[in-house]
């Protein structure tokens, strides 16, 4: 079998200003997501992921790492295998993000959100400050349980409401009754680029 090394070199990428575009990976990859900072393979027969930073985002990748490390053996958070200059290997979370699961219409228990809030809680008994927990970095395994991805931000400083935010809009929207359960995709990243853009009325003001 190739080297993770030797995987992450096959990942071929070009950038233009902020976007990258993928142009060629190993066969035994398959491509399972892309984020602001990287792209994630799942490696064939085995049940890791191999995620390789965008070329700008090394730094990301090395601190990603050590946030892992500070994380290693709380069951919320997948474990790290190895680290590079540009990537990580971690274990497969093999599940649905929030955001799928109210893309496919499955449903998120207030359950599913204690576990998130003990996790965060664990990542913080351990000094950390979780950070940038939306809807695509929070995953519900197919045994029902939660994990945590992307967790490069939680070293910072600067305190951050995503979660609180969050969870308010669970319980004012979709507890409610007629609340639809599954939404199109356009409607939440409309939905998502407006609270980035702080233009929601009650969110993401602060
Ligand atoms: N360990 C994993 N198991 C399953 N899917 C993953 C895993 N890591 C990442 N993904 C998928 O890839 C997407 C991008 O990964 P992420 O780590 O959030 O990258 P970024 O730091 O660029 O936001 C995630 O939203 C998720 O859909
Ligand atoms: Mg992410």
């Amino acid at each position: 079998m190739n080297t993770y090394l030797a995987l992450a070199e096959s990942v071929r990428m070009i950038n233009k200003g902020t976007h990258s575009i993928l142009i060629d990976y190993d066969d035994t990859l398959e491509f399972i997501g892309k984020g602001r900072s990287a792209y994630v393979f799942k490696i064939e027969g085995t049940e890791v992921v191999l995620k390789v930073f965008f070329p700008d985002f090394a730094a990301v990748a090395k601190e990603e790492a050590l946030i892992y490390q500070a994380l290693g053996g709380l069951e919320y958070y997948p474990n790290l295998y190895e680290a590079g200059e540009n990537y990580l290997v971690i274990d497969h979370v093999k599940g649905s993000t929030l955001f799928q699961c109210l893309q496919k219409g499955m449903p998120i228990t207030e359950n599913h959100l204690k576990e998130v809030d003990r996790a965060l809680q664990l990542a913080r008994n351990r000094g950390l400050n979780p950070s940038d927990i939306h809807l695509r970095n929070i995953l519900i395994t197919d045994a029902g349980d939660i994990k945590i991805i992307d967790v490069a931000r939680y070293r910072q400083q600067k305190d951050c409401t995503q979660w609180d935010d969050l969870k308010n809009a669970f319980y004012v929207y979709y507890t409610r009754k007629h609340f639809p359960k599954k939404l199109p995709v356009v409607l939440l990243n409309t939905v998502a680029a407006l609270y980035k853009r702080k233009m929601l009325p009650h969110y993401g003001g602060h």
